[in-house]
């Protein structure tokens, strides 16, 4: 542990990538970031990232701003509910916690659409807490490097506290996810060039075996096909709501199935019941 402690601590000195939410401490900025990048890949969301948080700053702007534009200001990111659980989110930090986001983990999981994963990368990443953060990049890696096998979800969680050093949390818990982001990734890790090939467990059997990550926890499983899904259907939706309202005869349209307004109204009900849209006189519209 204390081998896998020092080499990757010594790597990340070099190697840390330079990322906007990475020159803050703001927590309201750090939760935005990391909704961002819960399902959106960083090149993406590193734009839009600054846009948003020049127009929504505190969560008391957001929360005192319409649901609709939190969506429109969501554009290119997908995933828009992420959006309307962020402005929810707003809104419990200026009435439960005088605007200003707790640094608890209990506290932190209590708001909407945060779950453990965005609670610790907040109390990590903004308050500099020794938790261990096990997202997708770091997953892999405790999975192939430290434990050589894959973990259960608890599992991951303990090993992952356990390794942060001491008062070191904020950039070890960066480090873990860059060593998987840009060395141990999912398809064509780059063992070569590893800083822990030397302590890697995986390395240590050759790293001929099966993948330790694959259905290890946090690891991600294989995502479905986008084009054709009903998620696709939904964006659509969404972008043209970004424009306008859209009348009920023109969802499919506005859907991508000119053919099957049956399926597009399905999907519109499905945004109306997450909050994302309303429908008014038989036009869907963004909430208010
Ligand atoms: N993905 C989730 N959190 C991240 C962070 N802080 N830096 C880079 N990628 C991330």
């Amino acid at each position: 542990m204390r081998a896998i402690q020092d080499s990757l601590t010594a790597w990340a000195e070099g190697a840390r990538r330079d990322l906007p939410w990475r020159r803050t401490r703001d927590p309201w900025a750090v939760l935005v970031s990391e909704l961002m990048l819960q399902q959106t890949q960083v090149a993406r969301v590193v734009p839009r990232y600054e846009e948003f948080l020049a127009r929504f700053p505190t969560p008391a702007a957001t929360a005192s701003a319409p649901v609709a534009e939190v969506v429109r200001a969501w554009a290119g990111l997908g995933y828009n509910r992420r959006a309307v659980n962020l402005h929810r989110a707003a809104g419990e930090i200026v009435r439960r916690h005088g605007g200003v986001l707790p640094a608890t983990l209990t506290d932190l999981v209590a708001l909407p659409g945060v779950g453990a994963y965005t609670a610790r990368a907040v109390l990590a990443f903004a308050f500099e807490a020794d938790v261990g953060v096990v997202e997708v990049n770091s997953a892999r890696v405790l999975a192939r490097a430290v434990a050589g096998r894959p973990l259960a979800a608890r599992e991951a969680q303990v090993m992952a506290d356990a390794l942060v050093p001491d008062g070191g949390g904020w950039a070890w818990n960066q480090a873990m996810l860059d060593l998987g982001a840009t060395v141990c990734t999912k398809s064509a890790p780059g063992c070569l060039a590893c800083p822990l090939r030397a302590c890697c467990a995986w390395a240590a059997t050759g790293a001929s075996g099966a993948d330790p990550a694959t259905g290890s926890a946090g690891c991600g499983a294989a995502q479905s096909t986008f084009a054709g899904s009903d998620r696709q259907g939904r964006g659509r939706l969404v972008d043209a709501l970004r424009l306008g309202p859209v009348p009920r005869s023109a969802l499919a349209e506005a859907a991508g199935w000119p053919a099957d307004p049956e399926r597009a109204g399905r999907v519109a009900r499905g945004l109306v019941a997450d909050g994302l849209a309303v429908m008014v006189e038989d036009t869907l519209h963004l909430p208010g």
